[in-house]
């Protein structure tokens, strides 16, 4: 009778399914915001440091994360190609996390020792010259600007009240670092760490 009453009436039933998704969303989810292996760092995860953190934003401000996600899957398909599953230990200094969600060029979470630096550069000057049937768009205003550092020490400050661990000689350094860098520079180092802390490819 009871349940009768309930499939009879769409408010309940809705009431009903939400209660049911919302405890099974927090049983998977709670235990995960305090296991230590999604939490913590992996061994010798550091903060990035000030060029690489100013090319992380230049990736950012490219849209390059529309293309291409950082976040490889524990699938044999993706494990072969580009090398050890993600593990969230990889991702807790990442504000915000660019995992992505889609895949028009590859995987980029550990394409950090895959190519030279001058690979890089001749790829983002125009992809077409190094992989000629590519579709990536060409970047070559970053080869002209130059970077002025003038908020990089403010934006580790920003980022240390979050949890990431800048130090105060980090901050202090943080202009000296990049001013007069051309943003092509900063956004190779930022590539070139990528992934490489657990890097087991090749
Ligand atoms: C419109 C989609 C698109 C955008 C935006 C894009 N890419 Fe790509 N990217 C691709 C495609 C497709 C490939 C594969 C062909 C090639 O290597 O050029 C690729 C390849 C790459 C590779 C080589 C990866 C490998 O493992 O061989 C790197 C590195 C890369 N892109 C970096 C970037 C960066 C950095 C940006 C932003 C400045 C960017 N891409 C923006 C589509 C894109």
């Amino acid at each position: 009778m009871k349940h009768e009453a309930i499939e009879t009436n769409v408010g309940l039933m809705m009431i009903g399914i939400v209660i049911a998704l919302s405890f099974g969303t927090l049983v998977e989810l709670v235990p995960l915001m305090f296991a230590k292996e999604t939490n913590e760092p992996i061994a010798g995860l550091k903060p990035l440091p000030a060029l690489e953190l100013e090319g992380r934003d230049i990736y950012i401000r490219e849209g390059c994360n529309t293309c291409h996600s950082q976040m490889i899957r524990p699938l044999r398909a993706e494990t072969e190609r580009y090398g050890h599953y993600s593990v969230a230990g990889e991702f807790v200094y990442d504000h915000p996390f660019l995992w992505g969600s889609k895949r028009t060029g590859p995987d980029l979470a550990r394409v950090g020792k895959r190519y030279s630096d001058d690979w890089h550069r001749a790829h983002m000057y125009n992809p077409r010259d190094v992989v000629p049937e590519s579709n990536m768009p060409a970047f070559p205003w970053l080869f002209e600007k130059e970077l002025s550092g003038e908020d990089t020490g403010k934006k580790m400050s920003a980022l240390r009240t979050v949890g990431v661990p800048y130090t105060d000689e980090d901050i202090a350094g943080a202009k000296a670092a990049v001013e007069g860098r051309k943003e092509i520079d900063a956004l190779i180092a930022y590539l070139q760490q990528l992934g490489t802390l657990l890097q087991t490819r090749r």
